[in-house]
């Protein structure tokens, strides 16, 4: 082949690829409409895939039998009724632990507002859900809508997990394939904030599932970092902050193919020393910083403001 066609067609397959960052942006659903309805329940994820959101996303732990269960801290107290129902189960660092708990006695916990200034504690009853149960309701909502919104989960403490003799990645992916989700075009991302398992799924188990690698510290973005994430990932989630600080990091990450979606958006606690309103807030982050998606706990909004 002659050097023009083939510098033609690897311009032609590049740009093609960094259309994949350039693609529409995305609204993923922190916890749910957490804004709206306690995180991780069944009706919060119902209230994001009705407000439009493109992913829902599950925090993910396992439970004592080796369940998936949407949570969003390896503690329980922080948004359960655990020390009502179960007082002596504690741990002696004073935590309640899902991993010590069968789901059974996890579908005896109600689940409650984390924040004080959201939903009202304790007046409704929800629940723990499981991961199939939320990713059997996002894929019925898809075929009674006609839609194709996807899952965003994360794997969270797999280092934890491990040591407590629960490995989380096989069991992913096992649960991911059960639902249809395989190859690189499946409607999920897998997110983490360590680089282990996500390696792990990517080189030991051959998963081709797009992989968004989770940061809060700049030692993560120096370039040598981002050149061995773009070896096993799809994206980077890195926090709002850490843009803020150094916005060419979203250019650097498309450099490599690398999209961005940050955390989190939330309009009932961005900076006011930053931003006049919270649209002033997405509109820096979609059209000035040009992210490929932002995790909010209010979908509605982040829809809205993009027009749709
Ligand atoms: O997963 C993106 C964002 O959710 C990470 O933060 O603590 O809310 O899970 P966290
Ligand atoms: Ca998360």
């Amino acid at each position: 082949m002659a050097d023009f066609t083939r510098f033609f067609i690897t311009c032609f397959v590049a740009a093609l690829l960094s259309g994949a960052a350039a693609a529409d942006p995305l609204v993923i659903a922190h916890r749910g409409a957490s804004g709206y309805l306690p995180e991780h329940t069944l009706e919060a994820y119902t209230l994001a895939y009705g407000q439009g959101a493109d992913y829902v996303e599950p925090d993910l732990v396992l439970t004592k039998d080796g369940v998936f269960i949407c949570l969003h801290d390896i503690h329980l107290e922080g948004t359960t009724n655990v020390e009502q129902v179960f007082p002596d189960r504690k741990r002696a660092d004073g935590s309640w632990y899902p991993i010590d708990f069968t789901l059974a006695e996890i579908k005896q916990l109600q689940v409650h507002e984390r924040l004080s200034n959201r939903f009202p504690v304790m007046v409704s009853d929800f629940e723990v859900p499981t991961f199939e149960e939320m990713i059997q309701l996002i894929q019925g909502l898809n075929t009674t809508t006609g839609k194709n919104v996807g899952i965003y989960p994360e794997l969270k403490g797999p280092a934890f997990h491990a040591k407590e003799g629960q490995p989380m990645e096989e069991a992913l992916l096992a649960i991911l394939s059960k639902y249809g989700y395989e190859g690189p075009d499946a409607m999920v991302f897998i997110q983490c904030f360590e680089m282990a398992p996500l390696k792990k799924i990517r080189f030991d188990l051959k998963s081709e599932l797009p992989l968004i690698m989770l940061m809060g510290s700049p030692s993560m973005l120096t370039e040598k970092r981002l050149d061995d994430i773009a070896t096993f990932a799809n994206g980077i989630g890195p926090s709002k902050t850490l843009i803020e600080k150094d916005p060419d990091i979203v250019k650097r990450a498309h450099a490599r193919n690398l999209a961005v979606h940050p955390y989190t958006f939330r309009a009932d606690q961005f900076s006011k020393k930053k931003y006049r309103t919270f649209d002033d807030e997405l509109k820096q982050f979609y059209e000035v910083y040009k992210v490929d998606g932002v995790f909010t706990d209010f979908p509605d909004q982040a829809v809205r403001f993009l027009g749709r």
